[in-house]
């Protein structure tokens, strides 16, 4: 028996690394390439594998673990919500949605929020948002603008709005009416825009297409299309959004800022626990009447309260995001002089990534190897989303490991 509870549990550990990767590969659908570790548990920036080797985390899976691991009033929030209610469905009230509703209502400009469980399902229902605005006004009001290399989710609404033909292909026919734009090309998105166009949707910073930030000169361009198009202006802030940039949200980078009729996020706002959310203006929250949206478990009081105690840590932590991560961009800006197959190091607060001429995706195992955990994408962007908690040591820390493995690189260059 080795937990604190006193009484063994069903779910207790028992397997082995290779069973557990065994178990996976007979029982599970594979969609799905990992990396060769399994997790155990983390502490801090930090997790640990089962033999209990030490990782220092710059991914965060993927944006989600904003204030890292075990963090002492997380941990504390959770086990006390989870001994009290963990769902109650949307049939009725609980305290912590309203609280957190006005915490990101302050935070963001926009007035009405929905919450939900996941990027894809936000984004699902601001479409259906700009579907419904357009419907209003006319019946052929229902086309969408994005961008070329946008990442959106994975289900079918998302999907359809995903500039990036191998996430799509398989899936098709997607929704019709969906026109794509290449990213800061302000004459494409005018010749796009009609008095058709319900929405334009855009990720102020690009992530999955590889840490591209959209131009401000672009995205002022979209406002002004959208309000004389009367179409609704679409922030997907998943993975830039909620702390990430150093600002509550990316598009408050700009001065002044560039407010959009709806802002979706999901990732880093309940520390882990799966939650998604749709931030709307008045205007864009007037298309949905009762009984027209809605989800089981969105808005649960487990998340919820997770995410109250969050906004709170996050409002302290806002300038050391911006600190760290500009030393983590000075510190890869050195080391990208000493290798030539790094072309350039991009990004705002503790969202960057590393442009290189040359595939990623041994360098990300080279990393683990290294006790290093970020990813790849786009093939040849190396990508890290910290937690918000990064030290400047963690990141020198980082930069070193770096080194190693861009050296080793070199070498097995060298050798071929
Ligand atoms: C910008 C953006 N939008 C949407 C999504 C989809 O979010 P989820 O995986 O939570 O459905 C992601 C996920 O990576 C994302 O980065």
């Amino acid at each position: 028996m080795d937990n604190a509870l006193g009484f063994e549990l069903q779910s207790d550990p028992i397997l082995s690394a290779d069973e557990v990767i065994g178990l996976e590969k007979q029982y599970l659908l594979q969609n799905y390439a990992r990396y060769p570790l399994v997790l155990d548990r983390g502490k801090g920036c930090y997790l640990y594998d089962k033999a209990g080797k030490r990782y220092l985390d710059l991914i965060s899976g993927i944006g989600v673990n904003s204030l890292g691991y075990a963090h002492p009033r997380i941990t504390k929030v959770i086990q006390k919500q989870a001994a009290l209610l963990l769902h109650t469905s949307n049939l009725y009230y609980h305290e912590y949605q309203g609280r957190l509703a006005q915490k990101l209502s302050e935070a963001s400009g926009l007035q009405r929020v929905f919450f939900c469980n996941s990027g894809a399902e936000a984004m699902e229902g601001a479409l259906k948002m700009a579907r419904s605005h357009g419907r209003k006004i006319s019946p052929d009001k229902f086309e969408l603008i994005a961008l070329e290399d946008s990442f959106h989710g994975r289900t079918f609404g998302a999907l359809s709005i995903t500039g990036q033909p191998k996430y799509r292909n398989d899936f098709e026919p997607l929704l019709p009416g969906v026109k794509f734009v290449p990213r800061n090309s302000e004459r494409a998105l005018e010749a796009a825009f009609s008095d058709n166009t319900a929405a334009f949707i855009v990720e102020v910073i690009q992530g999955e297409g590889g840490i591209k930030p959209v131009c401000e000169r672009m995205l002022k361009k979209a406002r002004a299309l959208c309000d004389k198009h009367n179409a609704l202006l679409i922030f997907d802030e998943i993975q830039c959004g909620v702390g990430r940039t150093g600002t509550y949200f990316a598009y408050q980078l700009f001065d002044p800022i560039i407010l959009p009729d709806i802002t979706v996020l999901a990732k880093p706002i309940s520390c882990g626990l799966p939650m998604g959310a749709i931030l709307a203006s008045d205007k864009a929250a007037a298309a949905i009447a009762p009984g027209m949206h809605g989800t089981t478990y969105g808005g649960g009081p487990l998340t919820t309260r997770v995410a109250v105690e969050f906004m709170d840590i996050l409002a302290e932590l806002l300038p050391s995001i911006t600190s760290t991560g500009s030393y983590f961009r000075m510190r890869l800006t050195e080391l990208a002089r000493k290798f030539d197959f790094i072309q350039e190091i991009r990004g705002v607060g503790l969202m960057i990534g590393i442009q290189m001429s040359v595939p990623g995706k041994q360098m990300v195992l080279d990393g683990i190897e290294e006790g290093l955990l970020f990813n790849c994408t786009h093939d040849t962007v190396l990508r890290f989303l910290p937690p918000y908690i990064l030290s400047e040591e963690e990141v020198d820390r980082a930069v070193e490991g770096l080194e190693r493995v861009f050296t080793k690189h070199v070498n097995r260059q060298q050798n071929l």
